[in-house]
């Protein structure tokens, strides 16, 4: 049986006082979810808040991303290795935003997987196609590709100690959530296309859905057989719907 994660992808929200009031919130309210685990993904600066408030507490920490890079001249990036300083246990490489907004590759991706897993983070792997793609019928193509890209560089083992997410793009912010039937489909064809590689990984691997999951619909979507938690945007940042997310885990 897979422990169901809710994961909260932050993005680039919230000053420092709403950060802390947010974390304090989540906190506050811990107590009542008894079987997902919980984690928060805030920006880079505020995750030195996370590792404080949270401690002691069972609600995990990650960041958003990390550089393809061990360390040096990198202007601007945030190396796995400083992730851990932090506290951090997970990391999200390959959201649909950065392959968009910054040109990341199914390689570059790939390598940011391999370090994280190489530094002790449980990287959590956003695959998911566009509408466009989705009406072109290719969206097993894409998120093959997609998979494959970690496959390519990690191999099964490296799969093993991450958690995939399927964001399909077409509900990344847009309210339009994939029905239960359409998340359950993709899901079950990635877990299909990882037990090709391992049947003990493919049973293991939590596969996560992003894209508009609401308190009002994460329960009749978590209820899919091969769907093991979420990967939370927008509801993330309201402590009381975020919670009641990770209680439809339960
Ligand atoms: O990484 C999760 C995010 O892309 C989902 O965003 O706002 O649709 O829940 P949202």
């Amino acid at each position: 049986m897979r422990q169901p994660l809710i994961a909260g992808n932050w993005k680039m929200n919230g000053s420092k006082a709403e950060t802390v009031e947010l974390l304090n919130g989540i906190k506050a309210g811990i107590d009542q979810i008894t079987t997902s685990e919980v984690a928060v993904c805030p920006p880079f600066p505020f995750l030195y808040l996370a590792e404080d408030i949270l401690q002691g507490t069972p609600i995990g920490h990650g960041a958003q991303d990390c550089s393809r890079e061990e360390n040096g001249a990198f202007t601007g990036q945030v190396s796995a290795a400083m992730l851990k300083d932090f506290g951090c246990t997970y990391v999200i490489v390959g959201h649909s935003e950065r392959r968009l907004f910054n040109g990341e590759t199914d390689a570059i991706i790939g390598r940011k997987y391999a370090l994280a897993v190489e530094h002790g983070l449980t990287p959590i792997l956003c695959v998911g196609e566009t509408l466009e793609e989705r009406e072109q019928g290719k969206t097993e193509e894409v998120v093959a590709r997609h998979l494959d890209g970690v496959l390519e560089s990690g191999g099964i083992d490296a799969l093993a100690k991450g958690v995939i997410a399927y964001e399909p793009v077409w509900a990344i912010g847009t309210g339009v959530t994939a029905t239960p039937e359409q998340a359950q489909e993709v899901h079950a064809f990635l877990r299909e296309r990882v037990a090709k590689k391992s049947a003990e990984v493919a049973q293991g691997v939590r596969i996560l859905y992003g894209g508009s999951m609401k308190p009002a619909n994460a329960s009749e979507l978590m209820a899919q057989a091969d769907i093991d938690g979420g990967l939370i945007g927008g509801a993330a940042l309201k402590a009381g719907d975020f919670l009641a997310i990770c209680k439809a885990g339960d």
